[in-house]
């Protein structure tokens, strides 16, 4: 594991963009495992700054999201849908057949799930797949206890979850309460791995995940057992592991 410390959010975004468009450079029909909430709007921010510049080319990237809330629509504001044609895919030249969401309208949740996952398969895996964390130490939507074997499911949110999204929302009832999530399974055979992380409310999940015991309570743990993962988290995010480690400059840790 590499991890590297910025210095702020603007920081933590530009590293991994870059790290995402070294991805691009490298194989321009890479498959990008793709995440959405706060972390990674900048991050997107920063891919469309470059290609805009004409340094990037989405012209043949696939892309698999990790998420999507069960029962919104793809144009519903609030579905990450939307969220990723508004701060991504509208603003970069991707073609539409390459980008692959959970269709949150399947109310079939074995028959969705079962697509989603020939979806991947059949695009060959994944090359990078960018990751948030939540508070609890969630990965996609694979919340605490949930069983590391899966693939792609349907998942009950939990109450800490429903809460930290409802800020999305006009109120806490109208968060959805099911989703569909890549399991941790999916996650981790992904070829390569991107994990963002900013501000103090991530840094116990972060520890946790990284120097905590591998155990399904905590499924960022899990990550401690792939061999290729890349953190990118500021200070406040790394606090608590900054207080028992030391990061040297190339990003491994002493
Ligand atoms: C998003 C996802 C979630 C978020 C996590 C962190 O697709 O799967 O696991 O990455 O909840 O969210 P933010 O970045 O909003 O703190």
């Amino acid at each position: 594991m590499r991890v590297y410390k910025a210095k702020d959010y603007n920081d933590l975004s530009r590293k991994a963009a870059n790290i995402i468009s070294a991805q691009i450079i490298m194989k321009p029909d890479a498959v990008l495992g793709l995440a959405t909430g706060e972390s990674p709007i900048g991050t997107y921010k920063q891919l469309i700054e470059w290609y805009n510049k004409g340094d990037l080319d989405f012209s043949e990237i696939r892309t698999v999201n990790l998420d999507e809330y069960k029962g919104l629509a793809a144009d519903n504001p609030q579905s990450y849908a939307y969220y990723m044609h508004t701060n991504l895919f509208d603003s970069v030249n991707i073609p539409a057949v390459n980008i692959n969401i959970p269709n949150g309208l399947e109310d079939d949740s074995v028959k969705e799930c079962m697509r989603y996952d020939n979806v991947i398969h059949q695009l060959g895996g994944i090359d990078l797949q960018l990751l948030g964390i939540g508070g609890n130490g969630h990965i996609g939507f694979n919340e605490p206890g949930n069983n590391f074997n899966k693939e792609t499911h349907c998942v009950t949110l939990t109450d800490n979850t429903i809460d930290a999204n409802a800020r999305f929302f006009a109120s806490r009832d109208e968060v959805p309460r099911y989703a569909y999530t890549m399991g941790i399974k999916n996650i981790m055979q992904a070829k390569s791995i991107l994990l963002i992380a900013s501000g103090e409310a991530k840094a116990q999940a972060m520890y946790d995940s990284f120097y905590g015991p591998i155990t399904p309570n905590v499924p960022g743990s899990i990550l401690q057992l792939h061999n290729n993962v890349t953190v990118v988290a500021d200070e406040a995010a790394l606090a608590l592991i900054l207080k028992e480690h030391e990061i040297t400059s190339g990003g491994l840790i002493k």
